[in-house]
């Protein structure tokens, strides 16, 4: 019995899920979305040309493989569309190759508004949002209110539409937005349109479908397990179960069908936005990360915060996701590191604790380390594990031992040669 294979981020998002994805298509008949939305910016390079993916999953750029978006993905029309022409405009053929859910949600041009009218009301407590409208997307599906890409194909369509907008209005009362509204509508409207020549299918069937025919899957993930909506650090975390869990109510897929789950992790960690992260470098070294790395958001090009690994997050993000393999990813950044720092524990007032506290956000929660001798080589040009320095095996074999769980992908650069499987 075929089952759908999973891969998603284990920390604040940014792991290199789109690269991995991309490495890992030739094996699979299908590549699936299954939550979030243009919040995401999936970063591929090949060829020594880079691709930023924000709804088409990392599939599309192989020749044979068929990519889905799944019922549990938010889709902007506008965003999708300008993804679509730059795929094309390098002679891609996304629409023979790209199927989308009739019950995936759309994106209007208010849920915009409202995210950005949301995060002004919060100020200082503001999430921190990519502003791409994905909060106000999800409470509409949840409150049920929301608009489907199945529904374009109904004659009442644009009545929908307006309804959804008249509650929008509602709420933001006088806000100053008419300008913003018009020009994204007249945008908006323009790409369904455009929409109108993809395939909308009933993806669960499609998915179970391919497999019980022996087809391979895999579902691609978006953001990260601690940007989970219920396990993530509420309330900085988006709007959507990033969980493999996710990946049965976003595909219509049955939790006994979930075959392999990758965790991807960086060597270090990064978080992009407001909320907690216990192990942040706000100094020099996360500086040094930082530009080494190219920290900087591949939706928003807003820094990202950087710091050590955690180690007693990503035990908690391969429990909740039920990993069963892992992906480290660029460790070529801390190349140049004499010592490497761990966190292993926290210390909330003079009490140890090895598990992220539920109230976090007001606790003064310092990380406890353990300094790991570096390697000091570089690590671009390797391509086989037997010529790893001793001291980056050790990494790896001191990372395994902590967390239980094997480490079958190591990435040492961001081009997709550029990438080591230890199966
Ligand atoms: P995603 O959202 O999980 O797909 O990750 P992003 O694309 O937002 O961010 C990952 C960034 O790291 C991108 O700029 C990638 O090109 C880059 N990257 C991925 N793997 C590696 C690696 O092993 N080493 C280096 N130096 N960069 C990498
Ligand atoms: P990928 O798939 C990193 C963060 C935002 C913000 C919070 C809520 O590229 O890993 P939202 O727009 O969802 O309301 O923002 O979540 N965030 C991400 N951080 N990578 C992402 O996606 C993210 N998507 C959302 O910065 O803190
Ligand atoms: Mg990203």
């Amino acid at each position: 019995m075929n089952k759908v294979d999973v891969l998603l981020g284990l920390q604040w998002g940014d792991e290199g899920k789109g690269k991995i994805v991309d490495v890992v298509t030739p094996d699979y008949d299908i590549i699936a979305r299954f939550q979030g939305g243009p919040n995401a910016g999936h970063t591929l390079i090949f060829d020594d040309k880079k691709y930023v993916l924000h709804t088409i999953p990392s599939g599309i750029f192989r020749d044979k493989t068929i990519n889905v978006i799944g019922n549990g993905v938010v889709i902007d029309p506008i965003i999708i569309k300008d993804e679509i022409d730059k795929l094309e405009a390098i002679g891609i053929d996304v629409t023979s190759k790209l199927l989308i859910s009739k019950k995936a949600h759309l994106i209007v041009p208010t849920h915009k508004i409202l995210d950005k009218y949301s995060e002004e009301q919060k100020g200082i407590n503001k999430i921190g949002s990519t502003l791409k409208g994905i909060g106000p997307t999800y409470m509409d599906k949840t409150g049920r209110n929301g608009l489907r890409m199945g529904d374009s194909l109904s004659p009442n369509f644009k009545e929908k539409y307006s309804a959804l907008q008249e509650k929008h209005k509602t709420i933001l009362g006088d806000y100053d937005y008419a300008e913003l509204l018009a020009e994204l509508e007249a945008k908006w409207f323009e790409a369904m349109e455009f929409m109108s020549k993809f395939t909308l299918i009933d993806s669960e069937h499609y998915i179970n479908n391919a497999m019980n025919d022996g087809k391979s899957v895999l579902a691609e993930g978006a953001q990260g397990t601690m940007l989970d909506v219920d396990f993530g650090t509420y309330p900085f975390v988006t709007s959507s179960n990033t969980i493999t869990a996710g990946t049965c109510t976003g595909l219509g897929v049955a939790p006994n069908r979930i075959g392999e789950v990758i965790g991807i992790f960086k060597a270090y960690c990064t978080r992009v936005g407001s909320g907690p992260f216990p192990s942040e470098l706000d100094n020099e070294v996360g500086e040094n990360i930082r530009k080494i790395g190219h920290e900087y958001g591949a939706t928003t090009g807003r820094d990202r915060r950087c710091g050590w690994i955690d180690l007693p997050a990503l035990k908690y993000a391969i429990m909740v996701n039920g990993a069963t393999q892992l992906s480290m990813m660029k460790a070529d950044v801390l190349d140049s590191f004499e010592e490497i720092q761990v966190c292993t524990h926290y210390d909330i007032d003079g009490e140890k604790l090895d598990y992220f506290p539920y109230d976090i956000n007001s606790l003064n929660v310092k990380p406890v380390y353990e300094s790991v001798k570096g390697w000091n080589k570089d690590l671009t040009g390797m391509r086989d594990m037997k010529d790893a320095p001793q001291e980056f095996l050790d990494y790896i074999t001191y990372l395994e031992r902590e967390l239980q769980t094997p480490i079958t992908i190591v990435s040492v650069g961001p081009d997709r040669e550029q990438t080591i499987i230890r199966k």
